[in-house]
């Protein structure tokens, strides 16, 4: 058995931080990923990462903002600490080595981005995830840590009611290894691809949250999905940032029609805003082919090319379109998900020995609606701080006693996978069915029926994914088990989701039911919190914190 006082499983942004911190600290911490750090999800974030750096700007304008944007359902004494701690975290990210675009007179640039009253998003060009995952990656390896690079975790080591490591598998070998650990920190990224499309990276299937959720650890604010407005025919993200340096969204009638539905913000309200009023104009016949134009024209070829230089490429690759001199076709696409895993904001989980950070986890200060730019920020902060709280607990833990034997269960599991006959179904369709189904009655607009329907028939393919095997039976590289295996965990987080949004009798942020078109705050301004039991999924609620921003009507 493999044994570190800290295991971190992820290495996009909020694995990496934590791993550093955790280092710090002066424990013995490992990182396990199913990728090569650098190809973590987090290097498609591309538009930037906020603080309140500017002159005019505050902690406090910056948390009222994601309060609103959360449409009142984030937890604000979470966004106080968030926002509060969010200058620190860039300058140090710029001390790491961070080139973030400048300003003329030498300081950190800054873009407008939705649902922000000031620009307050820092930013590489369009690539700044991309940027900081390189960073993070030198300075783990400058810290020694050690990375287990393509390991699959199969499930949460628990002995007396803790968790006590996880079991894996190497990818190359098929080999399964128990690591044993005084504290997990899960930082294991969303789960887009619970919905097709999605914005995010293949590798995006929540296998932290089902991971912990089967273990004991509670999921939280899980009916809230965000789609992005901007996203290109084959989900491919094109930044907010597009719309921050002056992007306009035009309707077929060559139209801004914006002004309709957020006059005053217009294409940088919330983004739940901004992809509602895009469908909507789709749906009542103002789309262009299902789609609607972004036009970066008037920016100027020296703009485009300087600021947002990957967008340029991506329509001119994807969508055959230079944006120089044509508008981009864009629609909304499913991009991330509000709720995960229930943390405190030092990373602590409802399960002892077990913490997490970075998308796959909820605070909560998304609430029902993130803002474009705190998701990096959300990573590093939390990151950063559940790295620190995993270091101190450990050192007051003695390490369980696992028998080498543990493997022996997800070894049993996976032997029964690949013993299954190879009957007509598959996997992918099995995958693909699911994609559909959430992106159709778990997306922007929802309503009962079709939150039923959702429901009977993730039944039947979770009934389905127990009988389905799977081509390939060899060992090395073996990528039809691991998507067999992804797909189990997207299932079970598929149930919990569409069950919370059934359950939720109201609209707000992100979930939008055309049965209960307005916000309920006097019924739900409260947190569904869901826990796993074999007999199916259990509801409850958690109270939202409310320190100083008392809930209003949200306009943009
Ligand atoms: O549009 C974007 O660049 C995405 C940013 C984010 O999701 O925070």
């Amino acid at each position: 058995m493999l044994s570190h006082d800290v295991l971190v499983i992820g290495a996009g942004l909020a694995g990496m931080r934590a791993a550093l911190e955790a280092r710090r600290k002066g424990v013995d911490v490992a990182v396990l990923s199913k990728v090569h750090p650098v190809r973590s999800h987090s290097t498609q974030a591309q538009g930037g990462i906020n603080a309140a750096l500017g002159e005019d700007d505050s902690w406090e304008k910056h948390a009222f903002d994601t309060v609103k944007g959360s449409d009142y359902l984030g937890d604000q004494d979470s966004i106080e600490i968030f926002c509060k701690e969010a200058p620190g975290d860039i300058i140090e990210l710029e001390r790491m080595g961070t080139v973030f675009s400048r300003r003329d007179d030498g300081r950190i640039a800054q873009r407008p981005f939705g649902g922000a009253a000031f620009p307050r998003t820092c930013y590489v060009a369009d690539i700044t995830g991309q940027v900081l995952l390189h960073v993070l990656h030198e300075q783990l390896l400058e810290a020694g840590v050690r990375v287990y690079e393509e390991w699959f975790a199969t499930s949460l080591i628990i002995e007396d009611g803790a968790c006590h490591g996880a079991l894996a598998m190497e990818i190359r070998s098929g080999q399964l290894e128990a690591f044993g650990a005084k504290a997990v920190i899960m930082a294991t990224g969303g789960l887009g691809r619970v919905y097709e499309p999605s914005t995010n990276s293949l590798i995006s299937t929540g296998d932290g949250q089902a991971l912990a959720y089967r273990a004991g650890a509670a999921l939280m604010d899980t009916e809230f999905v965000q789609f992005h407005p901007t996203a290109l025919r084959n989900g491919i993200l094109v930044t907010e940032g597009a719309r921050g340096e002056g992007g306009y969204l035009l309707n077929s009638t060559g139209g801004r029609f914006m002004e309709k539905y957020a006059p005053k913000m217009m294409e940088l309200a919330s983004r739940d805003v901004v992809s509602r009023a895009e469908q909507t104009e789709i749906d009542e016949g103002r789309g262009v082919d299902g789609f609607i134009l972004l036009d970066l024209r008037h920016l100027g070829r020296e703009k485009i090319l300087e600021r947002l230089p990957q967008i340029h490429e991506l329509a001119m690759d994807i969508a055959g379109v230079d944006a120089i001199d044509e508008p981009i076709p864009i629609r909304p696409s499913m991009h991330y998900v509000m709720g995960g895993i229930k943390t405190d904001v030092n990373g602590v989980t409802l399960l002892p020995g077990l913490y997490a950070a970075g998308e796959c986890a909820c605070v909560t200060v998304h609430g029902a609606n993130r803002l474009g730019g705190n998701s990096l920020l959300e990573t590093v902060v939390f990151g950063r701080r559940a790295g620190a709280a995993a270091a101190e607990y450990v050192s007051g833990v003695a390490p369980a006693n696992v028998s080498a034997t543990v493997v022996s269960r997800d070894q049993e599991m996976i032997k029964a996978i690949l013993d299954r006959s190879d009957g007509a179904d598959s996997v992918a369709s099995i995958r693909m069915e699911m994609g559909q189904t959430m992106n159709r009655y778990v997306g922007m607009f929802r309503n009962e029926e079709g939150l039923q329907t959702v429901v009977a028939k993730l039944a039947e393919l979770k009934e389905r994914y127990q009988r389905v095997g799977v081509q390939d039976r060899g060992r090395v590289f073996n990528t039809s088990l691991l998507f067999h295996l992804e797909l189990g965990n997207m299932l079970d987080l598929a149930q919990a989701m569409a069950l919370a949004a059934g359950h939720r009798k109201e609209s707000r942020g992100a979930q939008f039911r055309r049965d209960f078109p307005q916000r309920d705050d006097e019924n739900w301004l409260k947190h569904i919190v869901v826990r796993y039991t074999p007999e199916g999924p259990s509801l409850d609620y958690s109270p939202v914190s409310i320190t100083r921003w008392q809930p209003e009507r949200r306009v943009y």
